[in-house]
């Protein structure tokens, strides 16, 4: 039996990975973060010293990457990079612009393709990203492209990061979310878009219950009618 694919996408801030987990964890799935992905890809291109919009460093470095990921006892997914546990450190804002580099690079995404689509054969997955539903997943049953304003998206953010204490003005981090924004959209390999099927799903005026239950409802009608 084929499995199950829920494709959710959207610009950074979106909710997305709460969201996402959050309705795996209600319909049984897996939840794949793929931003995590491309944090880890992202840390070890610091971590080299290297220049993560130099295409052809960023590429010799990619061969000796070993990037796992698991899930802990309360399902949540942990991001190994070669065998080092780095969950929390690739969520640090400066690995945010590292990520947000190395992704745009056609080598990256080309590397990292298989893994993403290998997880989607085994199980029945939610995967959050920028390109699911248009490139990774174009097949996937359920697509929800998942926004929020800017100015909504960095009142979440900054909320986020201080209860991780590591605190940001407002300002730089409604800043760095306009500019990955441009970024992501912006870039030539798999842009940020709404796939042609998605179903969009706005949670600007909607609390976490509320977009939870949409998000629900969405997948729901869909595999009803499969
Ligand atoms: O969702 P996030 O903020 O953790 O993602 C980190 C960066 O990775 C972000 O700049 C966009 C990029 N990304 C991507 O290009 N494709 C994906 N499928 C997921 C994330």
């Amino acid at each position: 039996m084929s499995t199950i694919r829920v494709a959710v996408d959207g610009p950074s801030g979106a909710g997305k990975s709460t969201l996402a987990r959050a309705a795996a964890s209600a319909l049984g799935f897996l939840y794949v973060d793929t931003g995590a992905i491309y944090r880890t890809v992202g840390l070890s291109v610091r971590d080299r010293g290297a220049d993560p919009g130099d295409e052809p460093a960023v590429a010799d470095i990619l061969p000796s990457l070993r990037v796992e990921l698991r899930y802990d006892e309360a399902g949540r997914q942990r991001m190994l990079l070669n065998g080092r546990d780095v969950s929390e450190e690739i969520r640090l804002p400066e690995i945010s612009r590292y990520a947000s580099a190395v992704s745009a690079l056609p080598v990256v995404r080309a590397y990292l393709m298989e893994t993403q689509r290998e997880l989607a054969r085994r199980n029945n997955v939610i995967m959050d990203g920028r390109d699911i539903g248009t490139v990774v997943l174009p097949d996937a049953e359920v697509k929800v492209y998942l926004t929020a304003s800017a100015q909504v998206r960095a009142e979440r953010r900054c909320r986020e990061l201080e209860e991780r204490g590591t605190p940001q003005p407002f300002e730089e981090v409604l800043r760095d979310i306009e500019d990955r924004d441009y970024r992501d959209t912006h870039r030539e390999a798999a842009p940020l878009r709404q796939a042609e099927d998605a179903v969009p799903l706005d949670t600007s005026a909607l609390d976490f219950q509320q977009s939870l239950e949409a998000l629900l409802r969405l997948v729901r009608e869909r595999m009803a009618g499969l």
